[in-house]
């Protein structure tokens, strides 16, 4: 039976990814910053464990923990809405930290066992920021561009060692806790001079015609995970697949 890792548990893509790889039969590793057990049904099959992907000492005592890992999933990551004039560098900062660097860092510590083995498959979550640009994100679509092309990259690299490297690339996802995992209000990150400007995107944000779910984006995992071609890109998400045409 396989074991599959992933990143960012608590809630939304992560947590619906590890409901679906344990209901069909995975022994499930699923990290998160503060462990909650009551999120999973009991199962031997599925085990919590303590994650934060910017720390190291965090990376290297979660893989010890979690034992041989045949599948790694970075799904963690954090957003940043706003002009990029009035985002504090920090933040920003905070932002390839988590979603760039964690994300290279937890792709590091899982190589070598798969390397050894000759097999792993390595799921980076980024997003359709990366596939067109999308206003008011500057910051974040640059986080999750950096890891589309450090994923296509090294999926070139890793081939010959037997390991995958993918990508799912998520649309817009109103029904996660991802808007609201922000402690940067939206006023001070859009004031007056953006008004107009942001007024009918934010609107459209409100109500999209069409958007992603934690299920399609779980679909997506899978479907990533168990491809057997050299194909790289699993967008996820009625948005996503529009997008693309
Ligand atoms: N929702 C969207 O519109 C959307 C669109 C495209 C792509 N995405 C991407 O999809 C992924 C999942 O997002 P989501 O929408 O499901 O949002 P979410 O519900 O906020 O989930 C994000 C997860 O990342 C975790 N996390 C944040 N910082 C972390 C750290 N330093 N170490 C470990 N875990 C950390 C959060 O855990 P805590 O409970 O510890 O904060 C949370 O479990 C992200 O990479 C995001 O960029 C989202």
């Amino acid at each position: 039976m396989k074991t599959i890792l992933i990143t960012g548990c608590s809630s939304g893509y992560g947590l619906e990814t590890a409901r679906h790889f344990h209901a069909l039969g995975w022994n499930v590793v699923a990290t998160m910053r503060k462990p909650r057990r009551d999120l999973f049904p009991a199962s031997e099959r599925l085990r919590v464990v303590a994650l934060d992907v910017t720390d190291i000492d965090s990376i290297a005592l979660a893989f010890e923990l979690a034992g041989p890992v045949d599948v790694l999933v970075n799904n963690a990551g954090i957003g940043l809405f706003g002009a990029l004039e009035h985002s504090p560098l920090q933040k920003i900062r905070d932002i390839f930290e988590t979603n760039t660097l964690g994300t290279i860092a937890m792709t590091q510590a899982a190589i070598p066992q798969m390397r050894e083995r000759g097999s792993g498959v390595i799921v980076n979550i980024t997003s359709t920021t990366t596939l067109a640009p999308f206003p008011l994100a500057a910051a974040y679509t640059g986080s999750k561009t950096a890891i589309q092309g450090f994923t296509c990259s090294l999926a070139h690299e890793l081939l010959p060692l037997g390991i995958a490297v993918k990508l799912v690339e998520p649309g817009y996802g109103p029904t996660t806790a991802f808007a609201q995992n922000t402690e940067i209000r939206l006023e001070d990150v859009l004031p007056e001079p953006y008004w107009s400007y942001a007024e009918p995107i934010l609107d459209a944000m409100a109500d999209p015609a069409l958007f992603t779910t934690e299920a399609d984006v779980a679909k997506a995992v899978w479907q990533a995970v168990h491809d057997q071609s050299e194909e790289s890109h699993f967008p996820a998400g009625a948005d996503a697949l529009a997008l693309l045409g």
